[in-house]
């Protein structure tokens, strides 16, 4: 496995493999490192379906609003080689800030509109700005053929996926299913910054959702009852402090009234446990 810091050097070695191996297809696993098994399920997704699989470390700057977490962002480089060694990775590719934008910064951004409106797009104004930038900006130095991306992040695979569509990037976009830990609580790098008695409450986000399924699965399909019954449960775990609870178009990301069965409903939920900003979603089933 070669770990790559420079842009040149990712180049010439992705160069040289395409000399050596007869049309490898390149899988792409982009993060922001502190490695878990969900993004272990990525690697390994990718290593099932393609020749060589890269992985970019990087914690990415243009994502972060000012008051975020970026400077305590958990960082374990070594750890994160250590695992994707053992999944078998060909490359890594761990850049500084300096060495991605140079030290005038990057001065262009994309932006994709309407996926971008609700959810964590209305909580963290330019998020997906910065996730976009930097993917389009990775996609270009990695020239992957598919990209893997986990359904933890409901809207951001899906706002990648519009913009590899709109700009015609040459790139399938795989999402993957979300790894959970035993009782529930979506794998995340953040779950580290929950103190014990907060990491168990981070249950109720998951729990949350549980609740909205069932009772779609036994028949109500009206959206603000559904939210009430929410909320008069989170009501009772006031270390989960709500930032929002939605159910939107599967498509679109755009709010709904009603679950209709013929289109698909995200139900998506972010809440501060502690200081510590968690997320989670279900694509709703309606029946048992
Ligand atoms: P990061 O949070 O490190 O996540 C990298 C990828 O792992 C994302 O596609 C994310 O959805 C996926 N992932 C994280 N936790 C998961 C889980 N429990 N189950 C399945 N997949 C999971 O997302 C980012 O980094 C950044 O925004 C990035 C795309 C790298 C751009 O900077």
């Amino acid at each position: 496995m070669k770990i790559c810091t420079s842009i040149t050097d990712l180049r010439q070695s992705i160069l040289d493999i395409r000399v050596k191996m007869q049309k490898p297809t390149i899988g792409f696993v982009p993060t922001m490192g502190f490695l878990h098994e969900g993004h272990a399920s990525l690697i390994k997704r990718a290593r099932s379906l393609d020749d060589v699989v890269i992985v970019s470390i990087f914690v990415n700057p243009l994502q972060f609003g000012p008051n975020e977490d970026y400077n305590r962002y958990p960082r374990e480089i070594e750890q994160d080689e250590k695992l994707c060694e053992g999944l078998g990775v060909d490359l890594i590719f761990a850049p500084t800030a300096l060495e991605m934008y140079g030290a005038d910064g990057c001065e262009t951004s994309i932006h994709v509109a309407y996926l971008g409106d609700h959810l964590c797009g209305a909580s963290r104004p330019g998020h997906f700005d910065g996730v976009c930038t930097v993917v389009a900006k990775l996609f270009q130095i990695v020239t992957p053929d598919r990209a893997y991306f986990g359904k933890k992040d409901a809207q951001q695979w899906r706002i990648v996926r519009r913009m590899v569509k709109d700009l015609s990037m040459p790139v399938e976009i795989v999402p993957c299913e979300i790894v959970r830990e035993e009782d529930g609580l979506a794998k995340s790098s953040r779950n580290v910054y929950l103190s014990p008695e907060e990491r168990q409450e981070a249950v109720h986000l998951r729990k949350t959702l549980l609740l909205i399924q069932d009772a779609a699965i036994k028949g109500q399909r009206d959206v603000k009852q559904l939210k009430s019954l929410a909320l008069a449960y989170l009501a009772d775990h006031p270390l989960v402090a709500l930032d929002y609870l939605e159910l939107v178009d599967g498509d679109t990301l755009q709010p709904c009234a009603a679950i209709r069965g013929e289109a698909p409903t995200l139900c998506a939920i972010a809440a501060y446990v502690g200081k510590t900003r968690l997320i989670d979603n279900i694509e709703l089933e309606l029946r048992a």
